[in-house]
């Protein structure tokens, strides 16, 4: 199985070009975390760290970790006090004692099978502590769709098909319920789309070359690369056209789930 979420680099510029509207989901997340002194925070798959130091914000008392396997990413994170950054996979990572609270922002859809990693995360919380995680659900919006039909097109299958995007990369909002609460937790489980006013020339590819293209690109040399996105660009031309004041509309839904632990 392909894991593209460690396949080809995270570019942290490109990935903070959107930064604002890449934050908002966090922030609308962790505001349904009730976990008013926590003593550990972990954020798995913790980017580039600017999310993990909004964390230290809000509980500066804490010991916060962020646990990331792109190195790059990790180079741009920053460095102060309580606040700690590892090199690491998510899916090994283990607590050394229970974990307050732990939040995993826009990386399960890379770890196949996370209902079980998420089932795991439940069982390392402390008394009281809470889990939160976040998903894009847009994998059958144009974007993901149009991309999965051209890997899979006859021109690109033998080089691309195992690349696609899936829809089963996520579960539907019941299904985090489902694992929230058969780990005992109590369940706080929602879906949003966000509808994003991009500017400039193809924002929607500007804003999916630094997160879904990016495993599709790093199988191709530049001349496939560039043959392929201008394939992929006139198709999202087309799904996502320009509004007569040239901005563009890119509706993203997303999945949301709070699980926590009774005291
Ligand atoms: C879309 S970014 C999200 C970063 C951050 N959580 C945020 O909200 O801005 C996805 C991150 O997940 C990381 N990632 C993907 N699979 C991972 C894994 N199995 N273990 C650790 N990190 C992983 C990538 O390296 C990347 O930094």
């Amino acid at each position: 199985m392909v894991d593209p979420g460690q396949d080809g680099a995270w570019d942290p510029a490109a990935y903070l070009q959107n930064a604002r509207e890449r934050a908002r989901p966090f922030l609308d997340l962790v505001s349904r975390l009730d976990v008013p002194a926590p003593a550990t925070v972990v954020d798995l798959g913790c980017g580039e760290g600017s999310t993990t130091a909004l964390l230290a914000d809000r509980w500066p008392a804490a010991r916060v970790t962020g646990v990331d396997s792109s190195a790059a990413m990790l180079a741009a994170a920053p460095v102060r006090p309580g606040l700690e950054f590892r090199l690491g996979d998510v899916r090994d990572w283990r607590p050394e004692s229970s974990v307050d609270v732990l939040v995993s922002n826009a990386v399960l859809h890379w770890v196949p099978g996370h209902e079980r990693l998420l089932a795991r995360w439940a069982d390392d919380l402390s008394r009281g502590g809470a889990l939160a995680v976040q998903v894009p659900g847009n994998f059958r919006a144009p974007t993901h769709a149009l991309l999965a039909d051209l890997c899979r097109s006859p021109r690109w299958a033998g080089r691309l098909a195992d690349v696609a995007p899936s829809p089963s990369a996520v579960l539907e909002p019941a299904g985090y319920l489902d694992v929230l609460t058969g780990s005992g937790l109590t369940a706080d489980v929602w879906e949003t789309t966000y509808l994003h006013v991009l500017t400039g020339p193809d924002p929607v590819l500007g804003w999916v070359r630094s997160t879904v293209l990016r495993p599709v690109l790093a199988r191709l040399d530049d001349d496939a690369a560039a043959a392929f996105t201008a394939e992929y660009a006139a198709g999202l031309r087309e799904a996502y056209p320009p509004r007569s004041d040239g901005t563009t509309v890119l509706p993203f839904r997303r999945l949301f789930a709070v699980g926590t632990r009774p005291s």
